[in-house]
């Protein structure tokens, strides 16, 4: 059987993470449903990269776009050629997985709209959360239950700040090495503003309350240099439900140390979610990183195009 095609968008930390990991995949699963990366868009073509053949990379959306694949995976980040990549790749009957938490936050209804017209898969684990199965926990395993509200820390970025800070790092050098490290957005005032977890407060908002997420207000507060000395802060993002409706809010907390929030270090992410039937459920691990955020691209890809992982029943 031959591989199936897959065409990738980025090749930053976490495309080339991706790349590495269909290898890895391909290696586990000897030859059965094997992929293959056939067409890679990026910014600077003239770059070496990796594992990745130098004819599949383009910088040109349209012949990414026109590539034959069987599924379109995307990392660039940004509203475009993101949102341009998703539509196309729904119009052309594939499935699109993304880690792109902007265009699943303003767009993510509309295109889920679309793709069960065309029926299609689309995959957004990796843009919230990278590796933690949040979104496949809300979207299958509590469809059935009544969550009343989530709360956590949805930016690795700001949590590696803080938490580089209680241990006495300077300001800018925690920054730095945030950025160093492939946790920051392009624009790192994205996470440290709190709009970053804003937009992954969205996605939660619509599948753990069926509110369209571009619709969801969320107040947020930055997090700043002028935390209290000495105080355990995190960039907390909550949405619950209460007589006024559906609230988000994101900014920074005072925590207690010995709290699931303020144990919550470095790139870690946390997110309680509160339900009528199960109780309080917690998911944590690293919520950014190339790999971490690979992980979950391919967890979607895998199940996107219906590949058994072979693991148990
Ligand atoms: N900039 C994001 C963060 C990347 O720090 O959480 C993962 O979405």
């Amino acid at each position: 059987m031959r591989p199936l095609r897959v065409a990738l968008a980025g090749c930053g930390a976490v495309g080339s993470a991706f790349v590495e990991q269909v290898a890895d995949w391909n290696r586990r699963r000897r030859g059965r449903g094997a992929l293959e990366v056939v067409t890679v868009l990026v910014r600077d073509p003239s770059r070496r990269r990796r594992g990745i053949d130098r004819r599949s990379i383009t910088d040109d959306v349209g012949a990414f776009l026109a590539a034959p694949a069987e599924v379109v995976v995307e990392a660039v980040g940004g509203l475009d050629p993101a949102l341009r990549i998703a539509r196309h790749a729904l119009a052309s009957g594939r499935p699109w997985v993304t880690a792109n938490k902007a265009v699943v936050a303003r767009h993510g209804a509309a295109l889920a709209t679309e793709a069960r017209r065309v029926g299609v898969e689309i995959g957004f684990e990796a843009a919230v959360g990278a590796g933690i199965p949040v979104v496949a926990t809300l979207r299958q395993a509590l469809a059935h239950d009544e969550v009343v509200a989530l709360r956590g820390i949805l930016n690795g970025t700001t949590n590696f700040l803080l938490t580089a800070l209680e241990r006495g790092a300077a300001w800018d050098d925690a920054l730095a090495e945030a950025r160093r490290r492939g946790f920051a957005e392009a624009d790192p005032s994205r996470d440290l503003q709190g709009l970053d977890a804003a937009d992954k407060l969205r996605i939660l908002a619509w599948l753990a309350f069926g509110v369209d997420p571009a619709s969801l207000e969320v107040d947020v507060v930055p997090v700043s240099r002028a935390g209290a000395a000495g105080a355990v802060m995190r960039q907390v993002a909550e949405v619950r439900r209460d007589s006024s409706g559906i609230r988000g809010c994101v900014g920074p907390v005072e925590v207690p140390r010995d709290s699931a929030l303020g144990r919550t270090t470095d790139e870690g992410n946390l997110i309680e979610i509160d339900t009528v039937g199960a109780g309080r459920i917690r998911l944590s691990g690293p919520g950014a990183g190339g790999r971490a955020t690979a992980s979950a691209l391919l967890g979607d890809v895998v199940a996107g195009l219906g590949l058994a992982a072979g693991r148990g029943p």
